[in-house]
């Protein structure tokens, strides 16, 4: 990868540090994101808004990645989150995220989360199912409180991504179907609660998306329908949240898009349609999460064992795997990889990198070319920002990394590694 930096040792740079001094420092398998990474990404999506002439809401999708510090940048930023729990929720509070710029998200939130955002007073809480409108009803009357809430509807769009990530679709679980009259059927119920004030209408079709024609199916759709629920109910949405999904190169093949070739497309569409339908052109929102941490994100690992099938293969393994990465395993993602302490030695074999947990499934890799190498070398594995370290496990009781944070030359921890005590913290003995 170009944007990789070396120094003169040939070894790796991230945010200024030398990554085999992080290692050193903080022990692997770590977690590093490059921060600049992150802020330049959100500086991009701005541009690309500012240039549109739309009004907007960039609100980070926490689930990538979400701990305090992250929180903490996302508010410097002055972006907006959404939350999709109440363990994501009392993280954000932690950290003194404003909780007005706040979203809360989810197929089936309990009732404890609701009245905790209510209490709490989060900005929007975005309505997936009549069960849940019935649910926050309650909530808001018994507190005598009112609150703005989104619609989250189903248009019916299948991405084209991995079958995991897809959320658009007919049969998705998630959001009222608009083909069917659910979602209309779900705002007049709303309308005629006086505790809740509809702002917005919310889809999301998926993530890792590389084409911007889902969004232009999906700003058609909403479109479309603020029209007929203009003419049928005198309801215009005045937010449209198209949520987030926008894809980032894993390897080499990848080809993304920019957050501008998402952007300005759905601009026109926007303004077309609003043109057409005689609608008052809407602030458009939009939630990535991936696009925003995954390239700032790195996981350094330790070489250790080689088993060398003749013939057949190479297995090459290192100190962490499936517990702090998971996507390969799940999803059969792909990532790239390079030797951070001998950047800049030639290629030498083709290794199947596989990480020390007992399943043959355990890979991070599937076929990795490198330099000659040893026990001891560091691999840097890139691009992990986004649903790595959140879907991190204890599997084998392994503890999770730690998690620093790199900018201009500066290191800070701002996750611990786990220790054999937090393992047992919760453990009660059986007596
Ligand atoms: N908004 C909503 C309502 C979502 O459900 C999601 C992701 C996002 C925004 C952010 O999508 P992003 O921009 O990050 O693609 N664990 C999977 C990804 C699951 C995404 C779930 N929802 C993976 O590792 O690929």
């Amino acid at each position: 990868k170009q944007r990789l930096q070396a120094n003169e040792q040939g070894h790796l740079v991230l945010g200024g540090v030398d990554a085999t001094r992080l290692a050193q420092e903080y022990g692997t398998p770590l977690v590093v994101y490059d921060v600049a990474a992150i802020r330049r990404q959100i500086q991009e999506f701005r541009a690309a808004f500012t240039r549109s002439g739309l009004r907007y809401q960039i609100s980070y999708a926490s689930k990538a990645f979400a701990t305090v510090a992250m929180y903490q940048v996302i508010d410097e930023e002055g972006l907006h989150a959404d939350v999709v729990s109440g363990g994501e929720l009392y993280t954000a509070l932690q950290a003194g995220f404003p909780v007005r710029d706040l979203s809360f998200h989810g197929n089936n939130k309990s009732l404890a989360e609701l009245e905790m955002a209510v209490e709490n007073h989060v900005g929007v809480i975005v309505l997936d199912n009549f069960h849940e409108i019935e649910l926050l009803k309650r909530v808001l009357v018994d507190r005598n409180a009112s609150c703005d809430v989104m619609l989250r509807v189903t248009p019916g769009i299948t991405a084209h991504t991995h079958r995991y990530t897809q959320t658009g679709q007919v049969d998705s679980k998630f959001g009222f179907d608009v083909d069917s009259g659910q979602a209309t059927r779900a705002l007049q119920k709303v309308l005629a609660i006086p505790q809740m004030n509809v702002i917005g209408l919310h889809a999301h079709i998926g993530s890792q998306i590389f084409d911007v024609t889902g969004f232009d199916l999906l700003v058609k759709k909403l479109m479309t329908i603020s029209a007929q629920w203009r003419d049928r109910l005198g309801f215009t949405p005045r937010i449209l949240n198209l949520g987030g999904g926008f894809g980032i190169a894993y390897t080499a093949t990848d080809d993304p898009l920019t957050p501008a070739d998402f952007i300005q497309p759905i601009a026109a569409r926007l303004r077309q349609l609003a043109d057409r339908y005689q609608l008052p052109l809407p602030e458009v929102w939009i939630e990535p999460g991936r696009a925003i941490v995954g390239p700032a994100g790195y996981n350094l690992y330790t070489v250790g064992s080689r088993k060398d099938i003749p013939d057949l293969t190479t297995y090459l393994s290192v100190d962490g795997g499936m517990g702090d990465n998971i996507r390969p395993a799940l999803y059969q993602a792909k990532y790239a990889a390079v030797l951070a302490n001998k950047m800049n030695e030639p290629t030498h074999e083709t290794v199947h990198l596989t990480g020390k947990y007992c399943e043959s499934g355990d890979i991070l890799i599937d076929q990795l070319a490198l330099s000659r190498n040893e026990p001891g070398d560091l691999i840097a594995v890139l691009d992990t920002g986004a649903y790595g370290y959140s879907m991190a496990s204890n599997y084998n009781r392994n503890p999770r990394p730690a998690v620093v944070f790199v900018e201009d030359g500066q290191a800070k921890v701002v996750v611990r590694r786990e220790t054999y005590a937090d393992l047992v913290r919760l453990d009660v003995r059986y007596e």
